[in-house]
């Protein structure tokens, strides 16, 4: 990952030291009402219904101990996500003040960057401790493609496609959280959350030219972020390995058929092209079409893709 990618996705940034002098101005700015919120290590914050462990043999057969153990992955993964998503969000914010083209959306972004730092800082309060980066194919993409400095490709991407499957993704966190600190916490994120995804499609419905090498990168992004809702839920599918040790192919089809993969993929692939209609241009949405990309893949296909 080079300097550059650090700094706007924000994965790779060091964090201070708790006595730090920075600490103390930072908690003062963020103003926190809910300071005292203590969270217990091994909290869960969805339980297996949720995940759709319920329909899974393996899972239902394991042992207490590796059933809490994958359930406790697979809620680590999801808070984890939401952490990285914000904390790319305050970058991509940042970086679009900088790209703004009159006061108003100077002012806009600004504000916006405002919002992702504090739900930066809100989510935080819930893991045990700020997770260290690992490699992982989506949010790896998200950093390579903060990176551009197309602003249709960034407007596309984050704020009308990213940030309208969040504002859907969140509200599902919290109507079914276990937790009612966190599920408030998740309805209060998509106050903003709206505000920043209405704005991406207002700004894209002024645009009436796209170069074609923008309609070729966001294609091309698209396509890449398409796939991986093809796939299905993989990073379940490895929480379930972590706690079971590795399966076979034809294991991995099991599940992957038990969890449903090609509903659960083409719920969410119908949602995002519903968010692209009218917003991103029609020709885009076409190939896309043509060649499949609003599919989900079958079990079979899945489960032998990794
Ligand atoms: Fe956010
Ligand atoms: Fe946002």
């Amino acid at each position: 990952m080079n300097s550059k990618l650090q700094s706007i996705s924000g994965f790779n940034l060091p964090h201070v030291e708790l006595d730090n002098p920075t600490q103390r101005i930072l908690t003062s700015a963020l103003k926190k009402t809910d300071r005292e919120l203590y969270i217990e290590p091994e909290t869960l914050f969805w339980n297996e219904t949720y995940f759709g462990l319920n329909k899974v043999k393996f899972f239902q057969e394991a042992t207490a101990q590796k059933q809490q153990k994958i359930l406790q992955i697979a809620n680590r993964d999801l808070l984890e996500e939401i952490y990285w998503l914000e904390q790319a969000g305050v970058g991509y914010m940042a970086k679009m003040v900088a790209l703004s083209e009159t006061c108003e959306e100077r002012l806009l972004y600004g504000l916006f960057a405002a919002d992702e730092a504090s739900h930066l800082a809100t989510i935080t309060r819930f893991l045990p401790h700020p997770p260290v980066f690992k490699e992982d194919a989506f949010l790896g993409y998200m950093a390579s493609l903060l990176n551009s400095s197309d602003k249709q490709l960034l407007i596309t991407l984050v704020q009308v496609v990213l940030e309208g499957w969040g504002m859907n993704h969140y509200r599902s966190l919290a109507n079914n959280s276990l937790h009612i600190s966190l599920s408030n916490v998740l309805k209060k994120f998509l106050e903003s959350e709206s505000r920043h995804h209405a704005l991406g499609v207002t700004q894209l419905r002024s645009y009436d030219t796209y170069s074609q090498e923008s309609l070729n990168s966001i294609f091309s992004a698209l396509t890449h972020f398409l796939y991986m809702v093809q796939i299905g839920p993989q990073r379940l599918l490895k929480a379930i390995e972590i706690g079971l040790g590795e399966l076979s192919i034809q294991n991995r089809v099991t599940i992957l058929e038990e969890l449903d993969t090609e509903t659960y993929s083409n719920t969410r692939l119908k949602l995002l092209r519903s968010l692209m209609i009218g917003t991103v241009p029609n020709s885009i949405i076409q190939s896309l079409e043509e060649q499949g990309f609003f599919k989900g893949y079958s079990a079979n296909q899945s489960g032998k893709n990794l």
